[in-house]
């Protein structure tokens, strides 16, 4: 995938979360001032609402090229190449640091954790928004059971650890926050659309691709759509969130 289709995923993933967003910045006082990190920042999916809250607003991302595609997108955006267990920024730099879908790629999430909770300043604010539970999925009917197992392997291979969400807390513990929530994203399922589909449908065939062939993927696609057509499918990844206040 190129890093057009990676940003329609994560547009696609914001879009999930983008209410839940909302709900936990109106619980932390930012303003034009406020200066805002997103550690693994990817294509910048997200940074660009924060430039509507500030304009000194930062990112990193260990992926060069990524960080090159998001400028070209938002000009505007403070973005370096660099890795989450080594923040390029003195102790206290931000009002508010946060990720969203990081910690289940890292080995070790606390540790980018305690490097978030350092740069922030003492009353700031660390959210990481989403961080799913692969391994609590529910998938209905049959034929997306097969896919989600399939898929759950697939990101296993790729390094995600499954059960990253049900971790939250302890993890966020781990790395000396002490004033925490941690909470759900709810769901909600429509009748599908076609569009619907085909988005989603590139994600779980991205993910397919990596331990199956092309053919196995299209007769599965043409099961699930089968499916999919008939209303009934259901996919839900438990999706924690935690919110912590520097102390
Ligand atoms: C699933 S993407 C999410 C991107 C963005 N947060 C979003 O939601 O649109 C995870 C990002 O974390 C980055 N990443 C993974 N491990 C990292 C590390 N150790 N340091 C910095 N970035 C990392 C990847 O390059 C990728 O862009």
């Amino acid at each position: 995938m190129d890093n057009q289709a990676w940003h329609q995923r994560f547009v696609l993933q914001s879009l999930w979360t983008k209410q839940l967003r909302n709900y936990l910045l109106n619980q932390i006082n930012l303003d034009s001032n406020s200066k805002i990190l997103e550690v693994g920042s990817g294509t910048g999916a997200l940074l660009s609402e924060n430039l509507a809250i500030s304009q000194h607003v930062f990112g990193i991302d260990f992926d060069h090229a990524r960080n090159i595609y998001a400028k070209t997108l938002v000009f505007d955006l403070n973005l370096s190449t660099a890795d989450a267990y080594q923040l390029p920024f003195p102790n206290n730099s931000f009002d508010f640091c946060f990720c969203h879908y990081l910690l289940l790629w890292l080995k070790h999430p606390t540790d980018a954790l305690k490097e978030m909770r350092r740069v922030t300043r003492q009353g700031g604010f660390v959210i990481a928004f989403a961080e799913p539970d692969y391994d609590a999925r529910i998938d209905y009917p049959e034929i997306f059971k097969e896919i989600g197992t399939k898929q759950n392997k697939s990101l296993k291979e790729q390094g995600i650890q499954l059960n990253t969400g049900r971790r939250l807390k302890e993890l966020f513990l781990a790395a000396g926050f002490t004033s925490l929530t941690m909470g759900m994203l709810s769901g909600e399922w429509k009748i599908p659309n076609q569009q619907t589909f085909d988005l989603e449908w590139e994600i779980i065939s991205y993910d397919l691709s990596k331990t199956l062939s092309q053919e196995a993927i299209s007769t599965l696609e043409h099961q699930a759509h089968l499916a999919y057509g008939q209303g009934t499918a259901l996919t839900f990844i438990p999706t924690f969130y935690a919110i912590a206040e520097v102390m």
